[in-house]
């Protein structure tokens, strides 16, 4: 969705969808449906194979959030990072002095698999009792090639207990390791080789990752190193995605050639870059978590993107550096507040446009017949009070695949 169709929610009020084997296969009105013969029919019956019917009644139902970009796979929160910037530190300097992303590896390469399974399945059930029922989830904090794999790993098991679509995204060039960056430039020559060489052939061998992600950026990989990566993926088969611009301008027309699904962060963009960023199919992902939680003055510039005609979408970017929440509303919040979209842009740039950002928009995204039920149920009157209420969780109930979750989390009486 670009531009003003950004805004076009397509509201059905008193709705009713019927979904039918996990998949939507009806939308309309709920006069319209209870009409239906075959809904008249299936109502009729007692017991088993009767319809389930969830009363939304003064409720708003979403598509589930697609939540884009997320590292789920680490294993302790980083409180000392989270005190030094208290402090006044940044998170430039928090990195270059040994916290960072480095600081979260040893961790990683310690834990068993299953126990970051764990945690990861723990992160996917928190996302989905907030409403969010497709998840993209990187790896990044192994950065060797065994923990990568074993990453990956609980990815993929995380994903099979848990009822949500799970993307896995190979992320192995996320910074360069402090093994190999005490060796300075030959040391990340030699990462990105491993990358490239040994990591990528087997994430692709294996069905391990449906993309590839690069944090380019300053203190991480160069454009060039960027492009290194990018080439190998496509030699294998992999599609790609980059964390852009959250500390400094990249600009994107080499990167472009690519065709990645998405950019991530784009805090920093040159302007010249918009045109050809609209008429491109790669996603600006917009993470305002991290701006918040990093206690920056700046956002990413969602208003100039969208009028550009950049296809926009939001995701919580949960990870424990730099925006550890799993909950999409107050990404909307963050979205409405601090960077001037309007509650309905936040919605769709949370579904559809996630769905896009994943190329799923094929099954996910959208209230349509023939996508996958996936759907979240808001106890509120109106859609725009996702977005306004925060610090609260007020979605009551999750269906995933046709199978519906309650949420016990109170609610608000306005
Ligand atoms: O998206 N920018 C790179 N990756 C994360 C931060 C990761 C971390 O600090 O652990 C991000 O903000
Ligand atoms: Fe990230």
């Amino acid at each position: 969705r670009r531009g003003t169709a950004l805004r076009e929610l397509g509201i059905i009020t008193d709705g009713a969808v019927l979904c039918v084997g996990g998949k939507i296969v009806s939308v309309g009105t709920t006069k319209d449906a209870l009409r239906d013969p075959w809904v008249k029919a299936q109502r009729a019956k007692k017991g088993k194979g009767k319809l389930t019917e969830i009363d939304c009644t003064g409720k708003v139902v979403l598509p589930g959030f697609v939540d884009s970009h997320t590292h789920p796979a680490f294993i302790q929160p980083r409180l000392i990072d989270f005190e030094k910037r208290a402090a006044g530190a940044s998170y430039e300097e928090i990195a270059t002095a040994g916290g960072g992303i480095r600081s979260s590896v040893a961790a990683v390469r310690d834990a068993k698999r299953s126990d970051l399974t764990s945690v990861i399945y723990a992160a996917f059930e928190q996302m989905a009792a907030q409403g969010t029922t497709t998840i993209e989830a990187k790896s990044g904090y192994g950065l060797s090639h065994e923990s990568e794999m074993k990453s990956l790993e609980a990815i993929r098991d995380a994903g099979k207990l848990w009822p949500g679509t799970v993307v896995p995204t190979f992320l192995g060039a996320h910074v360069v390791p402090r093994e190999f960056a005490e060796m300075g430039k030959d040391g990340s020559r030699a990462y990105v080789d491993i990358v490239c060489n040994q990591m990528l052939p087997e994430v692709s061998r294996r069905k391990l990752a449906a993309f590839v992600d690069v944090f380019c950026d300053r203190g991480a990989f160069t454009a060039s190193e960027t492009a290194r990566i990018f080439a190998a993926a496509a030699a294998n088969r992999l599609a790609v995605r980059a964390h852009l611009g959250q500390l400094s301008e990249t600009r994107l027309a080499e990167l472009l050639k690519f065709r990645p699904a998405s950019f991530d962060h784009m805090d920093y963009v040159n302007d010249a870059d918009l045109p050809r960023l609209a008429k491109s199919d790669t996603v600006a992902s917009l993470v305002p978590g991290a701006n918040y939680f990093l206690g920056l003055d700046r956002y990413p510039p969602a208003r100039k993107l969208i009028e550009a005609g950049v296809a926009v979408a939001l995701a919580t970017d949960y990870n424990p550096g730099s925006s550890p929440t799993p909950s999409m509303s107050f990404v909307l919040s963050l979205a409405c507040t601090h960077m001037k979209m309007l509650p309905a842009e936040a919605i769709a740039a949370a579904t559809i446009n996630g769905a896009h950002a994943l190329r799923l928009a094929d099954r996910k995204g959208s209230i349509e017949p023939g996508k996958d039920a996936d759907l979240a149920i808001f106890d509120v009157k109106d859609y725009r009070e996702i977005a306004y209420w925060f610090g609260v969780n007020l979605c009551s109930e999750t269906v995933i695949g046709g199978v519906e979750s309650q949420n016990q989390s109170p609610t608000l009486r306005h």
